[in-house]
């Protein structure tokens, strides 16, 4: 029996974010000795030639990477390298420490297999982050940068933020996301407007003097037009990829009754997700970063399918602990075996017409 099949009823009779503070505090005991994290290492990857996975100039072990909000303030990521994911995607990170919305402001959905979460942009800020990112950079695997701004920044005011994290964390990240697509920051202006789109890419490639791969992460709820639109806008500017999906503010096909506001993450935001990845996927040729509801290796080879080269998740890694990045990845094996596909990449996209 997996350890966390007993762990879990305890962490859940926590609150959320109390049990994610203790999560985090366990992963950085382990990490903080080699043996440790050499043990967890040992038992928690799964290694196969076929998951490997060339994207934005780099060679990721495995497609299965932990999103967003999870180690925020990159505190943790050697030790989900060690979990066996394949990368791992710090941030948001803002350019001061932020305190976020007011607690409580993450809620489990258990008979959904879903978190509902307002965090509000919560962090350390990007200095503490950059000095992390330089302390541990050899332990890890794979590192992507979230970037976002300060929740009372204006339009103009953001841009100098985003250009701020990317530019102190530009040595550290294998690849970087903009995050335009918080469903929980009290904006003062519409941050997915396109020509506040075209002035951030604009802005952040003008001061991209390595080539570093810059991608927008989008939201789930827009209609097909604006990914569109979006789109066109990213090739434009030259962007390397789309992060497809945030969480969604519906509350669509829910199990449990909640009026609490924020972004559904998790199994009610799968098919919504995948479906933005088709969309854009038969759209443009570009990489695409999968997320949402992936929890299984059925769940992230459907996103394979549907167009992603590579996929993240959260919300599924709370709900099945520890060994998830291991028993999706053997299961992608023998899915991409039962299909006769030798890699990941030769499935991605398999069901587009
Ligand atoms: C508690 C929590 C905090 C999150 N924080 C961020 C964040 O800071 N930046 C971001 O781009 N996405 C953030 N996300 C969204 C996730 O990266 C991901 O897009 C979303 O949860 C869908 O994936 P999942 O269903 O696997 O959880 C957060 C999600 C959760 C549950």
């Amino acid at each position: 029996m997996d350890a966390y099949s007993w762990l879990r009823p305890l962490f859940f009779r926590l609150p959320a974010e109390t049990a994610h503070e203790y999560v985090t505090a366990g992963l950085r005991a382990v990490q903080s000795v080699g043996a440790a994290r050499r043990a967890l290492s040992t038992r928690y990857t799964y290694r196969h030639p076929a998951l490997e996975v060339e994207c934005f100039d780099t060679t990721f072990d495995n497609p299965v990477g932990v999103a967003a909000g999870f180690d925020k303030n990159a505190r943790v990521f050697p030790a989900l390298d060690a979990l066996g994911f394949g990368f791992v995607e710090v941030g948001t990170v803002t350019p001061e420490p932020q305190a976020g919305n007011p607690r409580p402001r993450l809620f489990r959905l258990p008979k959904d297999r879903a978190l509902v979460n307002r965090m509000g942009f919560n962090g350390d800020g990007v200095d503490r982050v950059r000095d992390r990112l330089e302390t541990n950079r050899e332990a890890g695997g794979p590192i992507g940068v979230n970037v976002g701004k300060m929740n009372d920044s204006d339009a103009d005011e953001a841009i100098e933020d985003y250009l701020r994290v990317f530019e102190e964390l530009s040595p550290y990240g294998e690849y970087f996301v903009v995050n335009v697509s918080c469903p929980n920051t009290p904006d003062e202006f519409d941050e997915d407007d396109p020509d506040h789109l075209r002035t951030i890419f604009e802005t952040l490639q003008a001061a991209n003097e390595d080539d570093a791969p810059l991608l927008v992460k989008i939201g789930p709820d827009s209609p097909t037009d604006s990914l569109y639109e979006l789109v066109d806008i990213v090739e434009a500017y030259d962007l390397d990829g789309i992060v497809a999906t945030n969480t969604t503010t519906s509350r669509e096909g829910l199990r449990s009754t909640t009026d609490e506001w924020g972004g559904l993450s998790g199994k009610p935001l799968e098919s919504r997700s995948t479906g933005v990845i088709k969309t854009i996927a038969g759209y443009t040729d570009l990489p695409i970063v999968g997320v949402g509801g992936v929890d299984s290796a059925e769940s992230a080879y459907q996103k394979i399918r549907a167009g992603a080269s590579l996929v993240q998740l959260y919300t599924g890694f709370v709900y099945n602990g520890p060994s998830t990045a291991r028993e999706i990845n053997r299961g992608l094996v023998e899915r991409l075996h039962e299909d006769g596909f030798d890699t990941v990449s030769e499935a991605v996209g398999a069901d587009l017409d």
